[in-house]
């Protein structure tokens, strides 16, 4: 483990397989930040169940899932601690003594909680493990006294409330807590779904998994969004909001090569499919040592959930430290 730098700590709800938008928006990030920091990652069973109560066999299949897409992008056990919530005692009981330093109307105007009871067609019956989960998720973030919480702009609400909740701790108590900061990803770090709309996303039906295989991956770049304009091979076809030519933005390596091909398609004379096939054996260069090593590492789960265990024991000292010097800061260290 990278024993110097900030402290880092991020997470993700165990849902569904992570997709490109992961790998463009979050995972490129921690493979540097594991080098560069002391990083912590963890997988928020328990923020999932908080949606999903009453199915937990989501949470349960996915959670293996999103740990082989960590260790297939290159997320190395030996640098980056990864750790599951629910192992984590020490998370909840500083979500309760959290939870006296924030008031429920607060919760509710949080614009991350606002948005998501939206989404989730709560109306008036919010599950109150749901609506605190600001709570939790600050308790996620000060056990390990992370500094910094890289995070989608959706979730910058959340990490503001966590830094109100650690000064309000601090000023009450004693300030051994440390107050985080987000770090959000450059603008260009936002991969559009695969039908132009704004964001990837698995509910949504637009997104491509790291595990996806060869064929559904040409399959689904072949039905990519492009101009609706551009009818036949000769007409002009228009670059801008064409999904196709945002994901070569993001990912062909040839720039010069790239601004050559949007003049020709701008000009007209340069069909969707060439574009598309283009794409596919971009993403294949990605995607292909992704897929091997996430094969490599679902032929043997106990082996994953070993090491899932390990960043949860190392995870579990720190948290204990922590707690150590939040329950003398309260005077509950009998
Ligand atoms: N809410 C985050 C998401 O939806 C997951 C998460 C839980 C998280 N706890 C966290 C992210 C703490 C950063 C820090 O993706």
């Amino acid at each position: 483990m990278s024993a110097s730098g900030p402290i880092v700590l991020t997470g993700d709800r165990p849902t569904g397989p992570l997709h490109l938008g992961h790998y463009v928006g979050s995972l490129k990030n921690r493979l540097v930040l594991q080098r560069e920091a002391t990083q912590f990652v963890m997988i928020a069973d328990v923020q999932a169940l908080a949606a999903n109560a009453e199915d937990p066999g989501i949470v349960r299949d996915n959670l293996l899932e999103v740990a082989c897409d960590y260790l297939a992008v290159g997320l190395d056990p030996g640098l980056t601690t990864v750790f599951i919530q629910s192992l984590v005692p020490e998370i909840a009981e500083l979500t309760i003594y959290f939870l006296n330093l924030v008031t429920v109307s607060r919760l509710q105007r949080n614009p991350t909680v606002k948005e998501e009871v939206r989404q989730k067609g709560f109306g008036t019956r919010i599950p109150a493990g749901f609506l605190m989960h600001p709570v939790s998720q600050a308790a996620d973030i000060a056990v390990v006294k992370a500094e910094l919480v890289p995070v989608g702009q959706d979730q910058l609400p959340l990490v503001e409330q966590t830094a109100e909740i650690v000064r309000s701790f601090n000023r009450i108590y004693a300030p051994v807590l440390v107050e985080p900061r987000a770090l959000v990803p450059a603008e260009g770090a936002r991969l559009p779904g695969l039908d132009g709309k704004a964001k990837m996303s698995k509910s949504l039906g637009n997104a491509i998994f790291l595990g996806d295989g060869p064929d559904e991956v040409s399959r689904k770049v072949m039905s990519m969004f492009t101009d609706p304009g551009h009818i036949h091979v000769h007409d002009p076809g228009q670059v801008e909001g064409n999904a196709v030519f945002l994901y070569l933005d993001v990912f062909d390596p040839d720039k010069p090569g790239l601004e050559e091909l949007k003049a020709r398609y701008r000009r007209g004379g340069l069909g969707d499919v060439a574009i598309k096939k283009r794409l596919v054996g971009i993403l294949e260069d990605l995607l292909g040592p992704i897929r091997a090593r996430r094969r490599e590492a679902a032929a043997d789960p106990a082996a994953v959930l070993r090491l899932l265990r390990q960043g949860t024991d190392r995870t579990r000292e720190v948290a204990a430290r922590t707690l150590a010097d939040v329950r003398r800061a309260m005077r509950i260290d009998y």
